[in-house]
This record gives structure tokens, C-alpha cells and sequence, in this order.
């Protein structure tokens, strides 16, 4: 990835998301761990998922994606900071036990919250930082202060970190960085040079006004494989009043409109809130 990061823009940037001014962007916060329950993914996936792109988000996507076999994972992101949290992620696996990994991400999210702590000071990130590439450990040394890792879900043993048997899985099956693509969703099928069994688009549409949700999808069905999916969970803003731009109608819409498509709705339950989110997932299948 040939990105040259701008620390003083980052710096300013993580002020800005800070004070809940932005959206995402290049230097928006990565989320410390995931807000999905990533044990259903396997409800999800179709049979064969060797091959997947991910989107990076907490970089519990790529990660819960080895665990269940897949072979070949490729990531996307249009944050920085979210890449950089996958790396760490990765790098830990090679140095750090379960019960130091879980640490680390309870940490992260700790030194957010008053009184706030610099990345420096988390335990561990002195045997993690020489095992990244270097323009990411002088990034994290420069934006040491910054909040540039952040969420407000808790790292919780029952859902968003490994067990004991998944890390221990994890560490086999990971081993080096995942290939990344940092980009908007826009245009990543620009970037995209092979097929996938799975595209996983995790909470991205729900940022990207309704209209525009057919011009994504439609170049990135070219890359599934025959059986592959789509997957796109959205999120619910109020009970009430339904779904942040709702992907639904325009994924039954394509699929309604091309052959070889099939559009499913799937239940999912928020793993913080326990909602249970009954359009909450929506996929796009490549029939055969
Ligand atoms: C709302 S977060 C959700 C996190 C995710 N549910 C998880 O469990 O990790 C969505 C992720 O999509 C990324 N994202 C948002 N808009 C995007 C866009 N237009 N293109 C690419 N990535 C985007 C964000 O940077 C973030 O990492």
C-alpha cells in the first residue's frame, strides 16, 4: 500500500472525530473491537468461503473469517486507523498469550475514557510495535496522545473477544498481515482483481445515502464466485423509526432485476444492546 500518512491531519482529524464531528474518512477512529456478534457468521457464509473480502472495521471481520476457514482474505477500509488496529491485531497473535491479547484490547478501549492514557503506556505495545511496518510504528509513536482507536462497546469475553480455543486457532491460522486496500467503498471495485466466495460489507451502506447503494453493488457482483455472497449487515438508528439508509429494498431491487441473483434477509442480534435486528442483514446470492 503506497499511502504516506499526514500526522498533523491525522492528529487533527482524531480532535474532530473526537468531538463527534465526523463521519468516515482516512483518519476516522477504528472501532477497539467489533459491535457484531461474530459467532453467527457461519449462519451466514455460504458453504464454500475460502476466498473473502472483508471490510477491515475492527479488524475482527478478516480475523473471525480465518477462524471459520477461509484461505485467502483481502481487506478494505477507507480508515487508516482501522488498518493499523488490524496489524496490531495480527501482530499480537505472535507475541502476545490470550490472556495478554484480551488485555490489550480491554486497554485500548480503557485509555479513552478519563484519565486518558497514551498508547505508549498499554502493556505489551513494546513487543507489537517492532513487529509492524515501520510507517505504522513512527504513525502510532506520533499520534501517540491522539484518540485514534476507539469504541463505545466493551471488549467482552462472551462476545467480542477469542476464547481460550479460538485464540489458540488464531494463532495458527494467522500468521501474516492481511492484504489491504485503503478506499472508499465507491471505488473499490478499482482495486479488486480477483473473485471472492464471500464480500462482506459490515455497517458501510448505512453511511451512504440509499440512491447510491445500486451503483456500489452492482460493479462488485462481478467479483463473487457462483454460490458467493454479498453480506451487508445495517444498523438501526431508532426502534421506532427503522434502519440508517436501509440497503434492503435496493438488494431485492437488483436482484429482482438481474439472473442469477437471489436477495435474503436474515435476523441478526445486536450483541451490546441484545436488539434483535429482524432485517438486519441482507444478502446478495450468486446462483449457480
Ligand atoms: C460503523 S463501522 C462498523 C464496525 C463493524 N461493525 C465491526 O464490527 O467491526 C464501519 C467500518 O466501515 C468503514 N467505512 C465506513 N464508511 C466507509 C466507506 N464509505 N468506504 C469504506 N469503508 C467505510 C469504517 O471506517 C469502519 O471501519
Amino acid at each position: 500500500m503506497g499511502f504516506v500518512p499526514d500526522f498533523k491531519k491525522a492528529r487533527e482529524k482524531a480532535i474532530e472525530h473526537i468531538e463527534c464531528k465526523g463521519l468516515f474518512e482516512t483518519y476516522s477512529i477504528a472501532y477497539v473491537v467489533t459491535n457484531e456478534n461474530l459467532r453467527q457468521l457461519p449462519q451466514l457464509m455460504p458453504k464454500k468461503h475460502e476466498s473473502v473480502l472483508s471490510v477491515v472495521g475492527s479488524g475482527d471481520h478478516p480475523l473471525w473469517f480465518s477462524l471459520y476457514g477461509a484461505k485467502h482474505i483481502d481487506t478494505f477500509d477507507i480508515s487508516y486507523n482501522a488498518k493499523i488496529l488490524m496489524d496490531i491485531k495480527v501482530a499480537a497473535l505472535s507475541c502476545l498469550n490470550w490472556c495478554e491479547y484480551n488485555r490489550l484490547l480491554e486497554d485500548f478501549y480503557e485509555i479513552n475514557w478519563f484519565p486518558c492514557e497514551h498508547i505508549s503506556s498499554i502493556k505489551n505495545m513494546d513487543k507489537i510495535l517492532p513487529k509492524l511496518p515501520e510507517t505504522e510504528s513512527e504513525y502510532i509513536k506520533a499520534l501517540d496522545n491522539a484518540k485514534i482507536f476507539r469504541t463505545y462497546c466493551s471488549p467482552k469475553k462472551s462476545e467480542s473477544l477469542p476464547t481460550f480455543f479460538e485464540y489458540l486457532k488464531l494463532r495458527i491460522k494467522v500468521k501474516k498481515p492481511y492484504n489491504f486496500y485503503l478506499t472508499d467503498i465507491k471505488n473499490l471495485s478499482n482495486f479488486i482483481t480477483t473473485s471472492y466466495d464471500v464480500i462482506h460489507l459490515s455497517n458501510i451502506l448505512d453511511y451512504v445515502p440509499a440512491k447510491e447503494h445500486k451503483d456500489i453493488i452492482l460493479p462488485l457482483l462481478n467479483h463473487v464466485n457462483p454460490d458467493g455472497r454479498i453480506i451487508a449487515h445495517n444498523l438501526q438508528y431508532d426502534m421506532d423509526e427503522g434502519y440508517l439508509n436501509y440497503f434492503g429494498a435496493s438488494a431485492k431491487e437488483i436482484a429482482d432485476s438481474l439472473d442469477n441473483w437471489k436477495y435474503i434477509q436474515k435476523t441478526i442480534k445486536e450483541p451490546n444492546t441484545n436488539i434483535i435486528l429482524k432485517n438486519g442483514t441482507h444478502i446478495l446470492e450468486r446462483i449457480r
